[in-house]
């Protein structure tokens, strides 16, 4: 049979929005029977479809299946012989309005290198099934607008498999014969196929309780391998205050009586909201202060709360289809962001937020993978689980909640999951829900769903008589396959300051709906502006604006993201050669003042000292040079290291002397790196024993991290030596030997293109395992001066990636392709390198749907 694999033909089918139709066919029970084996997994899928009364009739049953042969299939009992197929599809012809239809199926999950439908990770068995993964388990509708409730008896060998897990609760176990033992599920939620999961494997488990506001008590537990047991405190504690918090700040409560949560090595993503068993990513499930960062912990709580949150945002209320993604994701982000706030600080998180945004999202919204958060088409949905669907989606939500304010947009979110409970919901379903809970007009707003790109508002201050006036443009660019763009209602929070009195305007929130405003602002002697406070839209903002107003706003405006943006403004202008940019020395003087500025904490310090990355350089320019930017970037370093010598290094002597679990000591520890990293800069010598000093002595991974990353970009047998400890130290720790490979690879020492071939032939390299691969290319793809080294050395090892793991694992493969498609925005040198690179891959035999939709859209 032809097209059985998940390697397809040439051109993929686009599938468009606009073409939905609701599935002819209801499937209101599924039984499901796996007999599990690593090699021989045998599934039989049993259920019975009615005919739905809201879609036209159809004699046709289409059950998606994907590299499947059908071993066995029967319609009201009766075996069809040689079934019809369509492509990889079973296609049933059925006359009647009700029909039971059974079918078999044989997989061997240890081929499994894709890492979706039923997979071996580490001798256990577990399941990924978002977007299209199901129809890699067994032939069935597999769409998120068809809810069926699950029952699943599964069985295995017990010494393989100790521990069986599936959705919902467990209604049975027992042994059977020969070694073997048995489990049945039920999940009362009807549910669509992708939040499918099953996990069998020899766990163990944390486990804890939680009981709702309604008085449910609800068995957790964290499943992981005996040895990392001790690395899941903080999982749990995340977990428990996540259900709080939904609890008390959207009124969710959980709906099951028990919530697991199972880790695994090889996983695509970083976590997934499978119905009551959630499978995560490793490396956001175990943490503890000798192996994982300050970072790391807040990641593993973020995605502990995303995945949690989407019990409601996601499960409960499903989507319509792919399209819709930004429903479930957009949403869930925000409030994961939310929680984040709440737990720590308020602006630490959002400044982190709008960097990730920032280096992230505006790329792809200014390059040819621009899509709306809501995009039109798409040939592999997997290609569509972007910055711009989770990222963007979030902030266009985020508008509404601040026009809106906090109060009425939960009255919003309460109507929409009162409306929209237990059914397959639009972004459109959303958009109304908001609009008559929360009292908005969002007619315009609508807007933000359709268009791609990066809106640019130009703001000018016009002085009128004794008073000053605001003026406002705004433009949306063209995108691929968009031009002409309607203006978008844009809120910002903003405020008029007076530099010559020293006294600080008061916020007010505008709403920029036209291609042009004008707003009075009032009287100021020396007026400055502060715009886009707190970052209320995700806009470039355009302005000519003193340095010497830059730097008033970096040291003194009340709002801590203004003050954040200053610095960043300041700083790029300078590296950017801009008219009336500040010179070094304005940066040197800025900075010192916020070295000295005793009203901080020291997180929000670190957030102000941080220096823009050269991606947020390289998008504003129209033809980038990185390695100009780059040495740029360094120079100012350098400046700032030599300048600010003595206030960084009492700066680190105060944050050393913190300690560990002291409440300041995440703050302390973030400044003491940052300030090595300047002082690295001005004294390569000193820092260089400062940096070893700092290994030799550090009691926690951000420290050790912080340490060697800075020694990283030293020739020094320090350097040498304190990556063979790391490495001996930690090589029984996947997690850690993946930082051991990042820190290497983002080298600035000359060379790193070679020892990164040297690093890819190591013992411990595999590309089977995505973070592994991660580890190491990623992090190629994002050292400036390493990926786009003239030659084009760099672009040809990622192209040379790509094509080694596309036949692997062609998500994790797809996921390189932006890195090579940012070719126009480059000097032409290296633009012809990268498109000469796009060019190969899209030659080579058997790519995958995921990987030539990438290519051929950044061939554009
Ligand atoms: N739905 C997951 C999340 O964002 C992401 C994911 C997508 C995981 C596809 C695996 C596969 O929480
Ligand atoms: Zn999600």
């Amino acid at each position: 049979m032809e097209n059985l694999s998940n390697t397809p033909t040439a051109q993929p089918p686009v599938i468009y929005r606009k073409d939905y139709q609701p599935f002819p066919w209801l499937l209101p029970e599924t039984e499901l029977v796996f007999n599990l084996g690593l090699e021989t997994t045998l599934v039989l899928a049993t259920f019975t479809v009615t005919r739905n009364p809201d879609a036209e009739a159809s004699q046709q049953l289409r059950l998606n299946g994907d590299g499947l042969t059908p071993a066995r299939v029967t319609v009201d009992d009766v075996t069809i012989e040689n079934p019809e197929m369509d492509g990889d599809d079973l296609v049933l012809t059925l006359s009647g309005d009700s029909h039971k239809i059974m079918i078999e199926t044989e997989l061997d999950p240890s081929s499994n290198t894709q890492l979706m439908g039923l997979y071996a990770s580490n001798g256990m068995l577990c399941t990924q099934c978002e977007a299209e993964g199901f129809r890699r388990i067994t032939f069935f509708p597999d769409r998120p607008d068809v809810l069926s409730t699950y029952w699943v008896h599964m069985s295995g060998p017990k010494d393989l498999f100790p521990v069986l897990l599936c959705n919902g609760n467990k209604v049975k176990e027992g042994d059977s014969v020969g070694g073997h033992h048995f489990a049945e599920w039920h999940d009362p939620w009807p549910k669509p196929s992708y939040l499918f999961a099953l996990v069998a494997g020899d766990l163990v488990a944390r486990e804890d309780t939680f009981t709702t506001m309604g008085g449910r008590e609800v068995d957790l537990a964290v499943w992981v391998r005996a040895e990392d047991l001790d690395r899941t405190e903080h999982a749990m504690a995340s977990l428990i205050r996540s259900m709080k918090w939904d609890e008390e700040t959207f009124g969710r409560e959980y709906d099951l009586d028990v919530y697991n949560i199972v880790a695994v090595s090889d996983f695509n993503m970083g976590a997934m909201e499978n119905k009551g068993l959630n499978v995560f990513n490793t490396k956001y499930v175990l943490a503890d202060s000798d192996t994982a960062t300050d970072a790391d912990f807040d990641a593993v709580e973020g995605v502990i709360a995303h995945e949690y949150f989407h019990n409601w945002s996601g499960n409960r209320v499903t989507c319509r289809d792919w399209f819709q993604l930004s429903l479930k994701e957009g949403f869930t982000v925000l409030r994961d962001q939310l929680f984040s706030q709440d737990m720590h600080s308020e602006s630490v998180k959002r400044i982190e937020d709008v960097r990730i945004l920032r280096s992230a999202q505006f790329p792809e919204d200014s390059g040819p993978l621009a899509h709306p958060i809501r995009p039109d088409s798409f040939r592999e949905i997997s290609n569509f689980y972007t910055a711009t669907v989770y990222n963007k989606g979030a902030e266009v939500i985020r508008m509404m909640r601040s026009m809106a304010g906090p109060e009425k947009f939960r009255k919003g979110t309460d109507l929409y999951f009162d409306r929209h409970d237990g059914e397959a919901a639009t972004c459109e379903d959303f958009i109304s829900a908001i609009e008559d809970g929360a009292e908005l007009d969002l007619t315009q707003f609508r807007g933000w769903y359709r268009q791609a790109g990066t809106p640019r508002v130009a703001a000018e201050l016009v002085q009128t008589g004794g008073t000053t006036e605001l003026r406002l443009t705004q433009s949306v660019p063209d995108t691929p396959g968009q031009s002409d763009k309607a203006p978008m209602p844009i809120p910002l929070k903003i405020a008029l300051h007076d530099r010559a009195a020293g006294k600080l305007g008061e916020e007010q929130l505008i709403v920029l709906s036209e291609a042009e405003m004008r707003v009075p602002l009032g009287e100021a002697a020396e007026p400055v502006l502060s715009i886009n406070r707190g970052f209320t839209a995700p806009v470039v903002i355009e302005r000519d604006i003193a340095s010497a107003d830059l730097a008033f706003l970096a040291a003194h405006d009340d709002d801590p993201f203004a003050r954040y943006e200053a610095m960043q403004e300041l700083v790029v202008g300078h590296l950017l050669g801009a008219e009336n940019a500040g010179s070094a020395q304005d940066i040197t003087e800025a900075m010192g003042a916020i070295i000295a500025d005793g009203s901080l904490d020291d997180s929000m310090r670190g957030e102000l000292m941080a220096l823009p990355g050269v991606t947020y350089l390289m998008e504003q320019v129209e033809k980038a040079d990185p390695t100009a930017l780059h040495e740029a970037r360094e120079g100012l370093k350098k400046t700032l290291g030599v300048g600010l010598r003595s206030e960084l290094a009492q700066l680190y002597d105060r944050a050393a002397a913190i300690g560990l679990d002291d409440p300041q000591g995440r703050g302390a520890r973030k400044v003491k790196t940052m300030a090595l990293g300047l002082l690295a800069a001005g004294d390569p010598g000193a820092a260089n024993l400062l940096a070893a000093h700092q290994y030799d002595h550090a009691d926690n991974m951000t420290d050790r991290q912080g340490a060697l990353m800075t020694l990283c970009g030293f020739d020094t047998p320090e350097r040498v030596d304190r990556l063979a400890d790391f490495y001996e130290r930690y090589r029984a720790n996947d997690l850690v030997i993946d930082k051991w490979f990042t820190l290497q690879a983002l080298s600035t020492l000359p060379g790193v293109l070679d020892h990164v071939r040297e690093l890819a032939k190591h013992a411990d390299f595999t590309l089977s395992n995505p973070n592994r691969a991660r580890s190491l290319y990623m992090a190629l793809a994002s050292n400036p001066a390493a990926f786009h080294t003239p030659s084009g050395e760099g672009y040809r090892m990622i192209a040379d990636l790509i094509l080694a793991l596309d036949p692997i694992n062609a998500q994790t493969a797809a996921r390189f392709v932006p890195a090579l498609g940012r070719w126009r925005r480059m000097e032409e040198g290296r633009a012809a390198l990268m498109r000469a690179e796009l060019e190969r891959i899209a030659k080579a035999e058997g790519l995958s749907r995921d990987t030539s939709e990438q290519v051929t859209r950044s061939l554009g």
